[in-house]
């Protein structure tokens, strides 16, 4: 077995990967961001007339709704004097430069330089293809000209009816593929999240790991688990509940977790909750943290809003700590030499690592071909 491979046998050998250098099979800081894709760019709640500035794969954006409600999201810089249009203001359909007031339409394109009361063609910004789709707003970072609508990902349980959810935001100091392993991973859940998460055995059990092209599931069930409390007293369990999660990573952007529980005795209906985690790269060294939870019960109850909410607040909080910890070991400790360790549990990680390396090898060569 060579480098950077895991053995997909239990308890087997230890392998090890290299966490920046180019030359592996799998993902890594040295990859480049794969932009031919959608990503989150924001809450819907977030967009308004005030422009809302972002930074989302190392690119200055800015987003804001024009006087219909519309979302525009345009690169955040005026080509006049790079001035960030960001400090400037929203007038009806356009959005005014806070410098020398040009003005701009969601397109891009300038609409008036009021000092000469001209619209020059040659000034324009570019404009990001934007999607809402319930509380998501979505951003397609690769070519302007040719969005892939075939890339977004439909999400019923947070635009129909029948389904209640909550969402939360973090902004995380660290590379974003660091939260993709960690979501693939559930041994870490007892250890680092407690007793209210997992329990000690649950780091045990061996998720079945699936590859179809580029898409990686991961699927463990897990006995007696502990529901929320609001949640059991509401559903009337008698205790704990069997749970079986399944996660899957249909795009860079999205890892959607998909959570069936039971009563233990295998009686009664099966609640489904979806877990949804929107890891948006801003920089090499920051993401910002989209999450959101969706259950198909008790969809009227706040007070199960307000325990998803803080239980996401707490988990995902935890997550992020940790990954903001090893973000700054890696950066100030810069070790060429150190390899991290692979165990068995890693298998999903590494898969996944594995297809998104794939993935921007396979748009690096359609973008090629494109512009040959
Ligand atoms: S810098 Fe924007 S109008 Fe001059
Ligand atoms: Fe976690």
């Amino acid at each position: 077995m060579g480098e950077d491979q895991l053995s997909a046998e239990a308890g087997s050998p230890i392998e090890s990967r290299s966490i920046g250098g180019c030359g592996s099979d799998m993902a890594n800081r040295a990859t480049p961001f794969l932009e031919s894709h959608w990503y989150v760019a924001a809450w819907a709640g977030e967009i308004g007339t005030t422009p809302l500035a972002r930074t989302i794969l190392d690119r200055r954006i800015v987003l804001y709704r024009d006087a219909a409600g519309v979302v525009a999201a345009l690169a955040d810089r005026c080509p006049h004097r790079s001035y960030p249009l960001s400090r400037g203001e929203v007038k009806g359909d356009r959005i005014v430069c806070g410098y020398h007031g040009i003005e701009f339409g969601r397109d891009g394109r300038c609409a008036l330089v009021p000092s000469t009361g001209n619209a020059p063609g040659a000034l324009r910004v570019r404009a990001y293809p934007v999607v809402e789709q319930g509380p998501f707003v979505w951003i397609w970072m690769g070519d302007p000209a040719a969005p892939r609508h075939d890339r977004l990902v439909d999400q019923p349980w947070f635009t129909e009816p029948g389904w209640a959810h909550v969402t939360g935001y973090f902004p995380m100091r660290a590379h974003y593929l660091g939260l993709h392993e960690n979501l693939m991973d559930l041994s870490h859940f007892p250890f680092l999240h407690g007793v209210a998460v997992g329990k000690p055995e649950h780091a045990t059990a061996r998720p079945k790991v699936t590859v179809e092209g580029n898409v990686v599931r991961s699927v463990v069930e897990h006995r007696d688990v502990t529901v929320m409390p609001a949640y059991g007293r509401r559903a009337g369990f008698a205790g704990p509940v069997d749970r079986v999660s399944e996660s899957v990573v249909p795009t860079p952007a999205i890892h959607l977790g998909k959570v069936v529980m039971r009563e233990a005795s295998g009686r009664g209906e099966a609640h489904v909750r979806y877990i949804v985690h929107c890891p948006t790269p801003e920089t090499e060294h920051s993401t910002h943290y989209f999450w959101a939870m969706a259950r198909s019960h008790f969809i009227d109850d706040e007070d199960i809003d307000a325990e998803m909410r803080a239980l996401g607040e707490k988990a995902f909080r935890e997550d992020k700590a940790a990954l903001e910890a090893i973000e700054e070991l890696v950066v100030a400790e810069r070790d060429p030499a150190f390899r991290e360790r692979l165990i068995a549990s890693d298998e999903a990680g590494v898969q996944l690592l594995r297809a998104l390396a794939r993935m921007e090898r396979e748009d690096r060569a359609d973008a090629v071909a494109v512009g040959a």
